[in-house]
């Protein structure tokens, strides 16, 4: 696949007044990636509390049942890609052809109103690592969503002293969405006045392809066990005195990846049990 520009829908249609479904919010900016994976925006309900990192079902009215005529709500849990201060929200989605849901919601566009239950979950959250110098972020594909929101969240900077976020992915066009948000990072006025001038400097940033050529190619566990991504980013094997993860990916990824961390000497944490890793697995549907 050759690399695409992303492709925004600026179209300034106006904003609805009246939402028709329940719990509707309005679309506000739909950017595409690839013929696999785009991004969108919509407004937040303004109950809405979540910490950087959760999830939420989204979706939109499924089709009408053939017989009955009745039609349901076609949910799924997306991880929140925006940080817990945005007044908009932000969601990164892969585009399944046959998919129930996005072989639908593809195809939204500003104006369009997606349904969005307010009831934030998920164990990517700060709160359920103890502390800790570093911390890494390990995803795949569409995995990086809930990193898009920590890599923008203070306490992440206010937390650690190295934060490394590897993005294993096919081709080269789906690593778009996560390096054009790091590199972005250089220039936001608010968060390098917030956290502090260079917050970003922090960040070790390690995109790696397997099935199309980049600068750096391989499956981010294989990288790891020949030592390769040690010497490239220029630190130590993770150990549990110093370094923290989160996994969000496929569910072979996160398990392969899991099992390694432990190798390490790594305990998986949860809200209630604050340890050295936590996971989560990525919406594939
Ligand atoms: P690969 O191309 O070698 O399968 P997908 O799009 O299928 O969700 O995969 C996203 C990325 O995750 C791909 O680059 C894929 O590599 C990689 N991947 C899949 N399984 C694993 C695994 N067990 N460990 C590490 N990376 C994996």
């Amino acid at each position: 696949m050759t690399e695409h520009r992303p492709v925004k829908d600026t179209d300034a249609t106006p904003v609805k007044a009246t939402p028709t479904l329940p719990d509707a919010q309005t679309v506000t900016e739909v950017t595409h990636y690839t013929d696999r994976l785009f991004s969108f925006r919509c407004t937040r309900p303004a109950s809405l509390r979540f910490r950087s990192g959760e999830f939420v079902m989204i979706g939109l009215m499924g089709d009408p049942h053939p017989e009955t005529g009745k039609v349901k709500p076609l949910l799924r849990a997306y991880s929140i890609a925006s940080p817990s201060w945005d007044e908009e929200l932000e969601f990164y989605s892969i585009k399944v052809p046959d998919g129930p849901l996005t072989s639908k919601l593809q195809h939204i566009k500003s104006g369009d109103e997606i349904i969005l239950r307010p009831k934030p979950v998920g164990t990517l959250v700060h709160d359920a690592l103890l502390p800790g110098k570093r911390i890494w972020f390990f995803a795949t594909g569409t995995g990086f969503a809930p990193f898009a929101s920590l890599l923008r969240e203070p306490q992440t900077y206010e937390d650690y002293d190295e934060i490394i976020i590897t993005h294993t992915c096919r081709e080269v066009g789906e690593l778009t969405y996560g390096r054009d948000l790091i590199a972005a990072l250089k220039d936001d006025e608010l968060l390098n006045e917030v956290i502090g001038e260079g917050f970003w400097k922090k960040i070790k940033y390690y995109p790696t392809t397997t099935r199309e050529e980049s600068q750096k190619m391989g499956r981010i566990t294989d990288l790891m066990r020949s030592g390769a991504a040690f010497d490239d980013l220029g630190v130590p094997p993770l150990n549990p005195e110093m370094d923290r993860a989160m996994i969000c990916g496929n569910l072979a990824f996160n398990l392969e990846l899991k099992d390694m961390l432990e190798a390490y000497g790594l305990v998986e944490g949860a809200n209630s049990n604050p340890q050295h890793y936590v996971v989560e697995k990525a919406f594939l549907d």
